[in-house]
C-alpha cells in the first residue's frame, strides 16, 4: 500500500493491508480476547475469504496471528471459509461453527476445534472429519446459496444446544433453528426460531439473553431459563447492510421467540444497533468482566477503485458494551471503558457559552498530525438548557429516530436544538459532518425529556470518515 495513508484509523482495528468484512467468532479464552475476521489474503476487494485471527489482552492493542481457518477442503470450504461464531462448551472448551462454501458452491456449516486447548492464543484449529455438520438437501429444502453464518450456541435446561443459521425463503428473512446434544450431530427444527416477511436474507443472526433491571451479562453456555432475562434477536439485513434487533421473550419448551410490541420499526425487523455504518456484527459474553461485548464491521463507503489504490478496505468498530435499558425495550450500546486508554494529549475547553447560530472553534487538535491520521475522541456536556422550551414529541416518532434525523437535518431549527459538533470540517466550512442533538418532551403527564442524537453527512464530498 502507498505510504501516505490519511484515512487509516488509529483507534480502530485494521490489518496492515487487504480486504476485511464481518468479525466472526469473538470470545475470551484464558484471559485473551480473540478476534477473527473475514479476510482476503490476496487483495483489497472481497474474495478468497479465510478466517484471519488477532488477539488482545485489553480489547485495544491487537496482535496479528496466523490465519485460523483457511479455505481448503472440497466437501467443506474450498471456495471460502465464511462467517460463524464461537461457543464455549462445558469444561471451558471453545468450538467454532462456520459456513464453508464447498466445491459445488453450496453453503454448508462446519465445526472447528482448537488443536491445543492449553494454548491461550488458540493458534491452530482442526476441522473434524464429521464435517460438514449441516447441509442443504432436497429433504430440508434449504436454499444452498442462502444458508450461512451459524450463531453462538445457547444451552437449554434440557441440556440441548441450540443455534440459528441465517437464511431466506423468497423475501422472508429466516433464522433456521438447529439442535444438538454434542455440538457435532445437529437436527434442524421443524420451525425456525423466527422469520419476518420483506426483510430479504438474514445474515449473521444472533440470539442472546440480556439481564432485566441491571447491566449484568448472561452466559449463553449456561441455561438462563430461571433468570430474570429478556432475549435479543439480531440480524444483519443483506439488502440494506444494517444490523437490526428486537427485544422479546422466548420459551425453551416451544422454542418460540416473540418480539415485544414496539420494538419493530418501519417494517424492518426492529431497531438498529447503530444508525451509522456497522454491519455483520457479533457479540459475546465476557465472563472476565461480566459484560456482553459487541464488535462489528464498518463497511466503508469508498469505491472499489479507491480500495485498490489504498490497498485495504474495512475497519472494525471499537468494541462496545451492551445492556438492556431500564424500559426493557431497547439496548444501551457504549464503547468499552478500555478505549479510554487510547486518549492522549487532551484539549480542554471549559465553561463556554454558546450563542444561537454561533460556532466555537476547538483549536490544537489536528495541527501536529499532518502525516498521520487525525483522531479526536470527544466528550461533551451541554448545560443550562431551558427544558421548558422542548417541543412535544409525537409518540409515533419515538421508535423512528433515523427518520426524525433525516427529515430535520442540522440546518432545520427547532425549539431546543439543534446544537452539537461539526467535525471533519474543511477550512471554509464548505464541508463538514455534523453530530447534533435535539431535546423533546414526551407526551405524558410526567413531561419526561428525550434527547435525539443525529449525524448528518450530507455536506461531505471528501473521503472523510466519522467512526464510532
Ligand atoms: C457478512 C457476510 C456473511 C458471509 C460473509 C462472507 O458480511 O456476507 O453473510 O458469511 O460475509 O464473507
Amino acid at each position: 500500500p502507498p505510504k501516505f495513508q490519511p484515512y487509516r484509523t488509529g483507534f480502530h482495528f485494521q490489518p496492515p493491508r487487504n480486504w476485511i468484512n464481518g468479525f466472526a467468532g469473538p470470545m475470551v479464552y484464558k484471559g485473551i480476547y480473540h478476534l477473527f475476521y473475514q479476510y482476503n489474503p490476496k487483495g483489497s476487494v472481497w474474495g478468497n475469504i479465510v478466517w484471519a485471527h488477532a488477539t488482545s489482552k485489553d480489547l485495544v492493542n491487537w496482535e496479528l496471528q496466523p490465519v485460523a481457518l483457511s479455505a481448503a477442503e472440497p466437501n467443506m470450504d474450498i471456495n471460502g471459509a465464511w462467517s460463524g461464531s464461537a461457543t464455549i462448551l462445558p469444561g471451558g472448551k471453545p468450538v467454532i461453527l462456520y459456513t464453508g462454501v464447498n466445491s459445488k458452491n453450496q453453503q454448508v456449516q462446519n465445526v472447528a476445534v482448537p488443536k491445543n486447548t492449553s494454548d491461550p492464543y488458540l493458534i491452530e484449529w482442526t476441522k473434524p472429519p464429521q464435517n460438514p455438520i449441516m447441509s442443504p438437501t432436497t429433504q430440508n429444502q434449504i436454499n444452498s446459496s442462502s444458508f450461512r453464518d451459524p450463531s453462538t450456541g445457547w444451552l437449554g435446561p434440557d441440556n440441548i444446544w441450540r443455534v440459528v443459521v441465517g437464511s431466506k425463503i423468497g423475501r422472508r428473512g429466516v433464522a433456521i433453528l438447529y439442535k444438538s446434544k454434542d455440538f457435532v450431530n445437529w437436527v434442524k427444527d421443524e420451525k425456525p426460531l423466527h422469520s419476518a416477511h420483506g426483510d430479504g436474507m438474514w445474515e449473521c443472526p444472533a440470539f442472546y439473553p440480556v439481564s432485566v433491571g441491571n447491566r449484568n451479562s448472561v452466559d449463553t453456555s449456561k441455561s438462563s431459563h430461571d433468570l430474570n432475562v429478556k432475549y435479543v434477536l439480531k440480524m444483519s439485513l443483506d439488502d440494506i447492510k444494517h444490523d437490526y434487533y428486537t427485544v422479546g421473550s422466548y420459551s425453551y419448551h416451544t422454542d418460540v421467540y416473540t418480539p415485544n410490541k414496539g420494538s419493530i420499526e418501519n417494517g424492518f425487523s426492529g431497531l438498529r444497533y447503530d444508525y451509522g455504518k456497522l454491519y455483520a456484527s457479533k457479540s459475546f459474553y465476557d465472563g472476565e468482566k461480566n459484560r456482553r461485548v459487541l464488535w462489528g464491521w464498518v463497511n466503508e463507503s469508498s469505491s472499489v477503485d479507491d480500495d485498490v489504490k489504498k490497498g485495504w478496505s474495512g475497519v472494525m468498530a471499537v468494541p462496545r458494551r451492551i445492556w438492556l435499558d431500564k424500559s426493557g425495550k431497547q439496548l444501551h450500546i457504549n464503547p468499552v471503558q478500555e478505549i479510554a486508554k487510547l486518549r492522549v494529549n487532551p484539549v480542554n475547553l471549559r465553561n463556554h457559552v454558546l450563542k444561537p447560530s454561533s460556532l466555537l472553534k476547538v483549536h490544537n487538535i489536528t495541527a501536529a498530525q499532518v502525516w498521520i491520521n487525525i483522531i479526536a475522541d470527544v466528550e461533551i456536556a451541554f448545560e443550562g438548557l431551558d427544558l421548558s422550551k422542548a417541543e412535544v414529541l409525537d409518540p409515533s416518532w419515538i421508535s423512528k429516530p433515523q427518520v426524525l434525523c433525516n427529515q430535520n437535518d442540522s440546518s432545520v431549527g427547532g425549539s431546543l436544538g439543534p446544537f452539537g459538533l461539526r467535525v471533519l470540517a474543511s477550512r471554509g466550512m464548505e464541508e463538514y459532518t455534523s453530530v447534533f442533538f435535539r431535546v423533546f418532551k414526551k407526551y405524558t403527564k410526567s413531561n419526561q425529556h428525550m434527547v435525539l442524537m443525529c449525524s448528518d453527512q450530507s455536506r461531505v464530498e471528501l473521503h472523510t470518515t466519522f467512526l464510532i
